[in-house]
């Protein structure tokens, strides 16, 4: 694992949002709103490189230099469905973010990624692109919606999730050296259906109250 490029976020406001999440008592609402948050504090912290420039200003009693975000613009990917949940803590940090989607399944019997749904900003390929996910498991969605990314032009691209196993830290760094790796927690494995574990169970299904 190049520790480089991967990143754990361990904020104690995290940790502790992350540990209600585990449990499995914890129902869709509070899921819903702790996913949120965290999606906030995260994001907070992987935009402190976004590159500031001088301007010019007036306040109402002088002028002075002021920093303000250079350049690119921000494009928030949630892959779909559980990606959904972590949007809105993005955008009230950056309100102005696009947001694309990119629809992936995982099929039940070999946990491969299938691609069904793929609507982007037209300007994706000029944008800072941050895709989100809470699961990083087999990692094979994440390798899948980068690999999609790129095909239409993406060049920077940062990877969001909630709790990564080691299996997926390790294929999303085999495919996709220069993405970095944000996450909230590394689990210890997977099991053989590629849950992790101890994990949070099923993402999708807890965030949207489908199980
Ligand atoms: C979950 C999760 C990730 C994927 C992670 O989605 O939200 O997208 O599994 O697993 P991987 O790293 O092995 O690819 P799922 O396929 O269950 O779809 P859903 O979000 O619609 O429930
Ligand atoms: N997807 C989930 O939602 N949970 C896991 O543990 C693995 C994949």
């Amino acid at each position: 694992m190049n520790r480089e490029t991967f990143h754990v976020l361990n904020h104690p406001l995290i940790t502790h949002k992350l540990t209600i999440m585990r449990e499995k008592e914890t129902g869709s609402k509070d899921f819903r709103q702790l996913l949120s948050e965290i999606a906030m504090l995260m994001g907070y912290e992987i935009t402190r490189e976004l590159p500031l420039e001088e301007v010019d200003i007036e306040t109402p009693v002088a002028t002075m230099k002021a920093g303000r975000i250079e350049g690119k613009k921000l494009a928030v990917i949630p892959i779909l469905r559980a990606g959904l949940g972590m949007v809105d803590g993005l955008l009230s940090l950056v309100p102005v973010a696009k947001v694309g989607h990119i629809g992936l399944y995982r099929d039940p019997e070999t946990h491969d990624p299938v691609e069904y749904y793929c609507k982007l900003p037209a300007d994706i390929e000029e944008r800072f692109v941050i895709v989100c996910d809470p699961m990083l498991a087999t990692g094979g969605s994440a390798s899948g919606a980068i690999t999609m990314l790129k095909k239409r032009g993406c060049k920077q691209i940062k990877l969001l999730c909630l709790v990564s196993a080691p299996e997926g830290v390790e294929r999303l760094q085999a495919d996709h050296p220069d993405v970095e790796i944000f996450t909230a927690a590394l689990d210890e494995r997977l099991d053989d259906h590629a849950y992790i574990i101890p994990g949070l169970g099923d993402a999708g299904d807890r965030l949207f109250g489908t199980k």
